[in-house]
């Protein structure tokens, strides 16, 4: 696209991110870029835009000649990936918001893109307002990336916020965190962690340019916690977030899930409260930095989109370096994990499972462990997720050297001392 070209915007979706995206447009007649129709499903739904705006055709968007971007702003991933595809063979450039879509047909967009030669942005798929695709893109272009820990899902947070530090229910926090256009429309994709995984697999790629897919990552959500665990966070001066991760071993690939951890008080996550997302980077010399910013809602989502529409003005397009310029991790699964497990019966929690026990507390009503297990134990199996059991991870839950930790524990019970 030649510089500074008029922007024609052709526009899928007019909910809680497309009227922001609307209504910021409008306030920034410098960006040059115009809405020229929306497609939307339902006519009848009143809307505060012009009616002349408005098509249910998809065809009068894709096929206009005049309209050189198109916007993707729906939550049904199956038609946005068919918008996206259209869009990219009628030579426009696309933007879109549907972290789902892209999670789940990366292979797909990313040869796409390659044959088009199109530009296809989604800045605002992960994290909201935060800009952390075009950094992970940009700023760390070399192989220095360590690990990065994010708290990548506004909706989780806001109800952890909301139960932990001001005592409302799972249900009212998330029928505010509804209320407010923070959560999907099925909100069970936030409480049960597949927004979190999805906006993972994506990241994964432009940090690591690893190609995965949302069903080979190990994740939860916020489900299977109970009231006991924020007790045991609370007497341990810790905090309960959702946290994603991934990090570079020393054994080669990269470690990467999904899970509720406990984070210490002193951690920049911490720190992150409603719907916030924040995103702790540890790279080889700059050590630790963390990007911090809201990660839902209409207008830091729509910000997102508007950076994305912007620059697409010089004809910005994600190289995917990581994946074609370096050489690509790959994604190992060869890690043990420290976890912490509250739950009901004794009898749900295969034992021989874990490599080692650390604590146990079978007196209580709600008893818990402290342990160590293998993430292919976890994946493979359910029992952790089910009948009331919880599990969350330890600060700093991977163990690489898991034999010289064996060794030192035996040497350490050896001298009586544990
Ligand atoms: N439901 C998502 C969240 C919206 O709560 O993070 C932003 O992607």
């Amino acid at each position: 696209m030649s510089k500074h070209k008029e922007l024609v915007i052709g526009m899928f979706g007019f909910g809680v991110v497309g009227e922001g995206l609307y209504r910021v447009l409008q306030q920034t007649p410098s960006l040059k870029a115009s809405i020229k129709k929306v497609c939307i499903k339902h006519p009848g739904k009143k809307r505060n835009a012009p009616a002349e705006l408005f098509t249910t055709d998809k065809d009068e968007l894709l096929n206009d000649k005049e309209i050189n971007v198109i916007v993707e702003v729906i939550d049904d991933s199956k038609a946005a990936f068919e918008i996206v595809k259209t869009a990219l063979k009628n030579k426009k450039e696309a933007v879109s918001s549907s972290k789902k879509m892209i999670a789940e047909n990366l292979p797909e967009l990313l040869e796409l893109q390659l044959k088009t030669g199109r530009s296809f942005l989604y800045e605002s798929s992960a994290c909201a307002s935060i800009p952390v695709i075009r950094n992970l893109e940009e700023y760390y272009d070399n192989d220095l990336l360590h690990s990065i820990r994010a708290i990548v899902n506004g909706s989780t947070n806001f109800i952890l916020t909301k139960i932990f530090e001001e005592n409302l229910s799972f249900k009212e926090a998330l029928l505010l965190a509804q209320q407010l256009g923070f959560a999907e429309s099925d909100p069970t994709l936030d409480v049960e962690g597949f927004d979190a995984v999805n906006k993972w697999t994506l990241l994964l790629n432009h940090a690591y340019g690893i190609v995965t897919s949302p069903d080979k990552i190990l994740f939860n959500g916020i489900q299977t916690i109970n009231k006991s665990d924020a007790v045991v966070a609370r007497a341990r001066g810790q905090q309960i977030k959702l946290v994603a991760q991934a990090k570079k071993l020393i054994g080669g690939g990269v470690g990467a899930f999904v899970l509720p951890q406990f984070v210490t008080n002193d951690s920049p996550l911490a720190f992150v409260k409603n719907e916030y997302n924040g995103c702790v980077i540890e790279s080889g010399f700059a050590d630790q930095q963390f990007f911090y910013g809201k990660g839902a809602g209409s207008f830091p989502t729509a910000s997102a989109v508007l950076s994305d529409i912007s620059a697409l003005r010089y004809g910005y397009k994600y190289e995917y370096k990581k994946l074609y310029h370096h050489e690509p991790h790959k994604l190992n699964d060869d890690i043990y994990l420290k976890v912490f497990v509250s739950f009901n019966d004794l009898a749900d929690i295969p034992k021989d499972d874990f490599e080692w026990i650390e604590q146990w507390h079978a007196q209580e009503d709600r008893k818990y462990l402290s342990g160590v297990i293998h993430l292919e134990k976890l994946k493979k199996s359910n029992w952790w997720k089910e009948n009331g059991t919880s599990l969350i991870l330890e600060p700093d839950p991977i163990i690489e050297n898991i034999e010289e930790r064996k060794l030192k524990k035996k040497s350490l019970e050896l001298a009586g001392l544990v």
